[in-house]
């Protein structure tokens, strides 16, 4: 293993920059075996700076192989969040020999940053890749959308609509998300606009993303939109509408805020592209609230693992459902229901049981440790890192973070995957979900837990 890779707090089932400062995942796209991953990235700093997309490349989601930097700001500006698509049919005419090429689709953010605001600052534009993404050229006609009287106008994500045969381009305005379409990804039109007077309004409106799925045979729509601050523990946080799309309007059938994940450490996620009927997010796993001071050494920020959503149907309603990638039990070593020689990182799993007060506590030799638990009274799950290691770097990291339970049934199960410094925690099939990160001075060694199946898992950059 590269030594990088066992520096204290580095994540070892997770994706992380070898060094610098990582923020969005970006551009996400597959093609031909291979699972793209572009992300906002500071290589001269831990801190964040002057925006690049930094790359790397895995082909089965769960090992990483960190590639070099691919778009770097320009007198445009900085590189800003976005999505990348196959445009099979070339229609933009980037092509080449026949083939049609990968197009990213991005922000160009004026590097006078606060001087312009108010005027026109954040655009969209295009690079495109004839090679499978090794190496990208930025389109001349660049910009290709901008709005004149000028607003936080970012984060395009980009899909191809069959039924309507344009693009589909879902971008976020400071409160409220716009559609445009295109028939070649160059040229624009406005459709609709959707949410200045839906969902939280706590912050600013980011990292937008318009999937659909099949439930119960028809087809739904789900709006994800991150918002930073305001989410439900604090900071950072990703909410969205179930509903319907025409390729037009977009029309949510609920009133209620619904969150995809109620920890404080997944935010900007967005879907993978290309990837037939499996949808598939990636979250940048921090909080703006203290992302730029958590006490890591040459690198900040690790991405969340890959989840797999789907829609499920409780009561009347349709919630986001996330769950881990079959893919991980390559990692998997024996399941035990003895965790006395606990070794992290692993997966734990609190098979269904009746509704009852549930506590689990990793702790170390330093005495300190994380809780998770599920409080039958309130019916909440919850992660406790009140002292569960460094916190000095952030008034408000050190305490216990809730999230309501949304399953219906009369027993709760969940699973569990532990890193060095993270904990994921899908309770109910992931209809309840919480991310958050832990700053232990050593690992944890030690957990004491009622009803655990434990199963180590091997760390990703082992075969390095
Ligand atoms: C979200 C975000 C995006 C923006 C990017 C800049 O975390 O603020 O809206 O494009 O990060 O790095």
């Amino acid at each position: 293993v590269s030594s990088v890779y066992e520096e204290p707090y580095r994540p070892q089932l997770h994706f992380t920059p070898k060094s610098g400062w990582m923020n969005d995942p970006n551009g996400m796209v597959y093609i031909n075996g291979v699972y793209h991953l572009f992300f906002q990235h500071y290589p001269d700093s831990t801190v964040w700076g002057p925006m690049h997309w930094g790359h790397a490349t895995s082909t089965d989601l769960v090992h990483w192989e960190e590639q070099s930097i691919k778009l770097f700001p320009d007198s445009l500006g900085w590189i800003f969040s976005g999505s990348a698509v196959y445009d099979q049919q070339n229609t933009s005419g980037l092509g080449k020999d026949g083939k049609g090429p990968l197009v990213a689709i991005f922000t160009h953010h004026s590097s006078d940053g606060e001087k312009t605001r108010g005027k026109d600052f954040q655009y969209q534009s295009l690079a495109y890749s004839n090679d499978e993404g090794k190496t990208w050229t930025k389109y001349e006609g660049n910009p290709v959308l901008r709005k004149p009287e000028g607003t936080d106008f970012r984060d395009p994500k980009v899909f191809w609509m069959a039924g309507v045969n344009k693009w589909i381009m879902t971008l976020a305005v400071k409160d409220h998300i716009e559609f445009y379409s295109s028939p070649d990804l160059k040229s624009w039109s406005y459709e609709s606009s959707f949410g200045a007077d839906k969902g939280a309004h706590g912050g600013v409106w980011e990292c937008p993303d318009l999937v659909s799925f099949l439930a119960d045979g028809k087809e739904k729509w789900v709006l994800i939109v991150n918002m930073n601050p305001g989410a439900p523990n604090g900071g950072s946080g990703t909410q969205y509408f179930v509903g319907d799309f025409d390729g037009r309007d977009f029309t949510a059938s609920h009133t209620d805020t619904r969150w995809m994940d109620f920890g404080p450490d997944n935010y900007a996620g967005v879907t993978w592209s290309n990837t037939g009927n499996r949808t598939l997010l990636i979250g940048w796993m921090s909080n703006w609230a203290y992302a730029n001071q958590v006490p890591t050494q040459n690198w900040r920020s690790a991405t969340t693992l890959v989840r797999e959503l789907a829609l499920q149907k409780v009561g009347n309603e349709y919630y986001l459902q996330s769950t881990l990638l079959n893919e991980l039990n390559q990692l998997a070593g024996s399941t035990t229901t003895d965790p006395a020689a606990l070794q992290l990182p692993a997966r734990f799993e609190l098979a269904a049981i009746p509704l009852q007060q549930v506590e689990w506590i990793f702790s170390n030799e330093a005495g300190e440790e994380l809780r998770l638990g599920f409080d039958k009274e309130s019916n909440r799950y919850y992660i406790d890192r009140t002292k569960a290691g460094e916190a000095s770097f952030h008034p408000d990291f050190a305490k216990r973070l809730y999230a309501p339970r949304i399953a219906a049934g009369d027993s709760i199960k969940w699973t569990v995957v532990m890193d060095h410094s993270s904990v994921e925690l899908l309770a109910d099939d992931g209809l309840t979900v919480m991310t958050a990160l832990f700053f232990p001075s050593s690992l944890y060694t030690n957990l004491n837990a009622p009803a655990v199946r434990y199963t180590p898992l091997e760390s990703i950059w082992k075969k390095k």
